[in-house]
């Protein structure tokens, strides 16, 4: 198992961290930031050690992680828990969260669809992720999918032109960018899917390694 986050670290991270990090969380429960929080359950914010070496941003809850309160814990967190496993990263030692707190979604009979968060949504929704990463300080921070990129670079990248090496956050840490896991969930071409899989494997894999060899 690569160490996503370094026990080492302890003396990195103050022991107030994680009372800073539960006001943190308390405070976001209440956000009104945007609009988004209307027709959403609850807040979902990032969860993990605050120590953590890796930290992984997604796009926005999903409907499942909406009602559970919990980032990435349906079909998209089940497939990143797999690919994690593969690369030998634990995701228990690492920080999850999104770019977007609140699940937005069109609502189609019983059935709440997703509807991908805009400009001034992630724009509202930065803060909290600059909050999080200034209490966290990961050395190695992952955006999964273009919405996470965006809102970890300040600017609109393609995932063909960010991914496959560092890009340096205002306070050094280092942004590497990769797919979103619904990306891999929605692929029709299944053996195109199992490539894509095994290259998303293979950067979570190099992710780990550059996140263990810089809190050595
Ligand atoms: N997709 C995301 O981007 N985040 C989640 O938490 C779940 C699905």
């Amino acid at each position: 198992m690569i160490a996503a986050a370094g026990e080492a670290k302890g003396s990195r991270i103050g022991s107030n961290a994680r009372s800073a990090w539960e006001a943190l969380r308390d405070e976001a429960k209440g956000c009104k930031r945007c609009h988004l929080w209307k027709p959403a359950t609850q807040t979902v914010f990032g969860e993990g050690p605050v120590d953590a070496a890796l930290m992984f941003v997604g796009e926005q809850p999903g409907d499942q992680e909406d009602l559970a309160g919990r980032p990435f814990v349906g079909p998209a967190g089940q497939l990143l828990d797999r690919a994690l496993g593969e690369a030998g990263v634990d995701r228990d030692r690492a920080y999850v969260t999104n770019a977007v707190k609140h699940f937005k979604f069109e609502p189609r009979g019983k059935r709440r669809i997703h509807a991908k968060p805009q400009g001034p949504e992630i724009a509202a929704c930065r803060w909290w992720i600059e909050q999080e990463r200034m209490l966290i300080r990961p050395p190695v921070t992952v955006a999964l999918g273009a919405t996470a990129a965006r809102s970890l670079l300040g600017k609109v990248v393609t995932i063909a032109g960010a991914r496959g090496r560092a890009h340096t956050l205002e306070d050094g840490g280092e942004c590497w960018v990769t797919v979103h896991p619904s990306y891999l969930l929605r692929m029709p071409d299944h053996s195109r899917a199992q490539e894509e899989y095994a290259r998303f494997v293979a950067e979570l894999r190099t992710m780990g390694e550059r996140a263990a060899a810089l809190t050595r």
